[in-house]
């Protein structure tokens, strides 16, 4: 992997991925894309991973897309090139994704980080979705995800804008969990990570897809949803160890099965 780190155990039952083009702040070319696919497929399917956290570096999570790899390209070669493609397999990613944010996540680099799981933010993070100052507009996902996050009339000021906004803005309006000290902004999201990675990987899994459905059904699609993997998880071992541990009075020791 040339563009990104992979550390698989990070801390215990949690895998590191590092965006790592530094000198570019991390801009998403498709090459960088495809490797981070290729990373969380791996890691999805390593039983030892239970939650996985994305970060870049102090100055920057991402400044969006690869302005200079996408500048003389025409919707043809867009097009056959699908880059979307690498961007719908990392959606599909079924464990925990926690974003790590620091510095700039512009662009393809906010979208990347909403289509994670969670987001902590470092004080010095900005959002935005700058695309309308080179002539574009968000495509992977920031019309949409940003609108649902933060509601109509601050996504449209961003889109339609560019104008970045701060971490504290962001949290206020909903679209981090929260914001930390620059210097501890890795370390609380190990901790947040720490935490799911206790709970049954079965559950965890099964719980963010239900919560991921709501932003694509009805509210009763989405209640059945929830009720069948409810009930499924009564096929679990894990369900049987969390109830008998409470129980017993001790601490469940969940297996992922
Ligand atoms: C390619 C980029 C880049 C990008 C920064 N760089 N962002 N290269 N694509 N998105 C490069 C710069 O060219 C420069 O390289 C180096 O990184 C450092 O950037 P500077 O501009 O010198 O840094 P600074 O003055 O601190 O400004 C930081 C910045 C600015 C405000 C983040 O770089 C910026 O506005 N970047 C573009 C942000 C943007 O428009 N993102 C949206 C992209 S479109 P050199 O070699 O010149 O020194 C998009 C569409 C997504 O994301 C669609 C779906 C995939």
């Amino acid at each position: 992997m040339e563009f990104i780190k992979v550390t698989p155990q990070y801390q215990n039952h949690i895998a590191l991925i590092e965006l790592n083009r530094p000198k570019e702040l991390n801009a998403l070319n498709l090459q960088l894309m495809g490797e981070l696919r290729d990373a969380l497929k791996m890691l999805d399917a390593e039983d030892s991973v239970r939650v996985i956290v994305l970060t870049g570096n102090e100055k920057a999570f991402a400044a969006g897309a690869d302005i200079k790899q996408m500048a003389g390209k025409s919707a043809i070669d867009m097009y056959l090139v699908d880059q979307f493609s690498t961007w719908d397999q990392i959606k599909k990613t079924k464990k925990p994704l926690i974003a790590a944010v620091s510095g700039f996540a512009l662009g393809g680099g906010c979208e990347l980080a909403m289509t994670c799981d969670m987001i902590i933010a470092s004080e010095t993070a900005k959002f935005g979705q700058p695309e309308i100052k080179i002539g574009v507009m968000p495509g992977a996902g920031g019309t949409q995800r940003l609108t649902k996050a933060i509601g109509k009339a601050k996504a449209m000021e961003m889109v339609l804008t560019g104008k970045f906004i701060s971490a504290e803005e962001a949290e206020r309006y909903g679209l981090v969990n929260r914001v930390v000290p620059v210097a501890l902004y890795l370390e609380e999201t190990m901790k947040l990570a720490k935490e799911i990675a206790e709970m049954s990987p079965i559950a965890t899994r099964l719980a963010k897809e239900a919560v991921n459905r709501s932003f694509e059904t009805s509210l009763e699609e989405g209640l059945q949803f929830e009720r069948k993997n409810f009930y499924l998880l009564f096929a679990s071992e894990d369900q049987k160890e969390g109830m008998n541990a409470f129980i017993e009075k001790r601490k469940a020791d969940f297996k992922g099965r």
